[in-house]
């Protein structure tokens, strides 16, 4: 065994070699497309009617796999959804000193507005009702509710915007449409060095403060500090 292993010694550098060149950011949203795929799934077992919202847009990936994965799971009679998304396309701004952080800097991530929109339409083809709601989520959904957006139900959420005071607009946006079995996909779960105070794990665990009727369990991890919950209770 022993001497097999000794043998076998190119083979593991070669595996170490390439798994360690892989960038984790590619890992992160392969793994991130897993996520949503689990999340659409899991409403497909549970015929979970209700739109799927995507806070954090960027170039529209995440919209697509959304998409994707709804069309894998839908049965004729799953009730059709709408897709949302909501972005500055502007990128990071910091509308509170504790959202700083060395890597989601201020303007990181703008992405092109009319080019998103032009992917996305190239992509649904008339197949979906969708929405993209530009603008800061600070001027967009500040004070409002999904029911304003005539959202009543939501079956899925990606909370992709990394930063603490998005999340936290978003997570109270999102709260009289959420119902037992909604999925919420919470990325850069532990950035901000694990902080449960910063980002979108301070965001998510001040939402739950707030709304203790409201009861999560853990569903999945997925990439890079990626979590997956479900509402399992709204008492
Ligand atoms: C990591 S990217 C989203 C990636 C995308 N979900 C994907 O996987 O393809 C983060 C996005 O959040 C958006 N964002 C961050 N803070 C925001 C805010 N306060 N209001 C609106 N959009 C915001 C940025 O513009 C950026 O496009």
């Amino acid at each position: 065994m022993l001497e097999l292993a000794k043998r076998s010694h190119w083979l593991q550098t070669l595996v170490v070699k390439w798994v360690s060149a892989l960038h984790p950011a590619i890992e992160h949203n392969v793994q991130k497309t897993q996520a949503i795929k689990k999340a659409f799934y899991f409403a497909f077992l549970e015929q979970l009617a209700g739109d799927y919202l995507e806070f954090g847009v960027f170039e529209g990936t995440s919209l697509i796999a959304a998409f994707e994965n709804d069309r894998r799971f839908r049965t004729p009679e799953t009730p059709r959804r709408t897709f949302w998304g909501f972005d500055s396309f502007e990128g990071f701004k910091y509308f509170a000193a504790r959202d700083r952080h060395p890597f989601f800097k201020e303007g990181d991530f703008a992405s092109n507005y009319e080019q998103t929109r032009q992917r996305l339409e190239q992509h649904f083809k008339g197949r979906a009702d969708w929405h993209l709601v530009k603008g800061y989520f600070e001027e967009t959904i500040q004070a409002k509710t999904a029911l304003d957006f005539g959202i009543k139900q939501i079956s899925i959420a990606l909370l992709d915007c990394d930063l603490g005071t998005p999340a936290l607009l978003a997570l109270n946006f999102m709260a009289p449409a959420l119902q037992p079995g909604t999925v919420l996909i919470l990325d850069d779960y532990f950035a901000y060095r694990g902080s449960q105070k910063e980002g979108v794990a301070g965001a998510f665990c001040q939402f739950q403060t707030e709304h203790p009727h409201l009861k999560f369990r853990r569903l999945f991890d997925y990439g890079h500090g990626g979590q997956g919950f479900v509402l399992a209770d709204r008492a």
